[in-house]
């Protein structure tokens, strides 16, 4: 039931809040430690690991791009994100100290399943995070953690993004934590972040008019681009996947530090550039993204901007600012993905597209 929502695809973005916290529950025993019991995968298993390769597609494959960026930084194993339709025909180099984490909100994409399938014919140890409760893709991996939610049924994923996103930033955690890298109060204070995230993400979705407003302006343009750095990346490449997918108008994300090397010949009078920016703190990295926003701006460019509310460098390069509330770097993509996905959403609905059955596309991926 679409519960009063005239989407599906829009009730589970509004849904989000609530599918964060059930992934995030139980995760947490009573001396601050993080547990992680569903996994069946023991400690001296996961001590031995020297690398990591996240597997997946599309949307589950940016949250796998997030999850290098936290798992490499919270555990210094080296970890590999790879498109599951590309993984098995490059003879891939791993061995049974690899571990195989595949991501899949359906637990039925076909090339994800021959990912798993090629990685423990080489005896690697697979993990899959999953939505989708006995579904192929968990039933052939070695462990699983599920994410919880709840049915996702627009074709458009959305909250099945955002609670990959905690599943992976709860493994990598929980593989620090294995591994003596962070000890206690690291974790809980990440934890305790982690905690007030569905908060978090509750007042993107409260600020929903500016951004509708928005998606009724630009219903004419034919090209939108994304721009973000390091998480912000993929953040970007997943608010172009929303729209290309919604839309059905020429979207790209771009890592902002390559703008120079190519797409900024893309930039034209007019064109709707959107642009994460790293919260305050980074500011090496943000002072970078800020200056990007002044290039394409000189160029003409309708920039959006999603930066932190009180980042006065951003806001006066921006010509729509879109608040970020203030989060680690890491976890900014749980918040800054919200406002992109009401976008898409929105400006699809104004086209009068059908949300919820884009056309071409299918909820489960079975065939190659
Ligand atoms: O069920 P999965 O997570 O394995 O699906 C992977 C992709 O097919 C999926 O994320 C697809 O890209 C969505 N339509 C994106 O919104």
């Amino acid at each position: 039931q679409k519960q009063g929502f005239d989407w599906f695809m829009r009730k589970e973005i509004f849904e989000q809040p609530k599918a964060v916290a059930d992934t995030l529950l139980g995760r947490l025993n009573d001396k601050g430690e993080l547990t992680l019991d569903e996994l069946r995968m023991s400690p001296e298993l996961l001590r031995r690991v020297n690398k990591i390769v996240v597997v997946a597609c599309g949307t589950a494959f940016y949250a796998g791009l997030v999850a290098k960026y936290a798992i490499e930084h919270w555990t210094r194993i080296p970890c590999e994100v790879e498109l599951a339709s590309e993984f098995r025909y490059r003879d891939p180099i791993i061995d049974p100290m690899t571990l195989v984490v595949t991501i899949s909100q359906s637990g039925e994409t076909a090339d994800t399943l021959m990912a798993i399938r090629h990685a423990r014919e080489q005896h690697a140890k697979v993990i899959a995070i999953c939505n989708t409760n006995g579904a192929t893709i968990p039933r052939e991996s070695d462990a699983v953690i599920y994410t919880h939610a709840g049915p996702e049924i627009g074709v458009a994923s959305t909250k099945g993004f955002t609670t990959q996103l905690v599943a992976c930033y709860l493994l990598g955690l929980y593989l620090a934590q294995v591994r003596g890298m962070k000890y206690g109060d690291e974790i809980a204070a990440l934890l305790s972040e982690l905690e007030r995230m569905p908060e978090a993400i509750q007042r993107m979705l409260d600020a929903k008019a500016s951004v509708y407003d928005l998606a009724a302006d630009l219903v004419d343009a034919n090209s939108v681009l994304f721009l973000g750095r390091h998480v912000g990346y993929p953040s970007a490449l997943e608010g172009a996947l929303k729209l290309k997918e919604l839309a059905y108008i020429h979207a790209e994300g771009f890592a902002a530090g390559e703008l120079k090397h190519g797409p900024i010949a893309l930039i034209s009078e007019n064109l709707p550039v959107f642009v994460v920016v790293p919260p305050k703190g980074r500011d090496q990295l943000r002072d970078k993204v800020i200056s990007n926003i002044a290039e394409v701006r000189a160029r003409g460019a309708r920039t959006i901007v999603l930066a932190e509310a009180d980042d006065e460098e951003a806001g006066a390069v921006a010509e729509t600012l879109i608040e970020l509330p203030k989060v680690s770097t890491l976890l900014q993509p749980l918040v800054a993905i919200i406002p992109l996905q009401l976008f898409a959403c929105e400006l699809a609905t104004v086209k009068g597209h059908d949300v919820d059955q884009p056309r071409n596309l299918a909820k489960s991926v079975t065939v190659e």
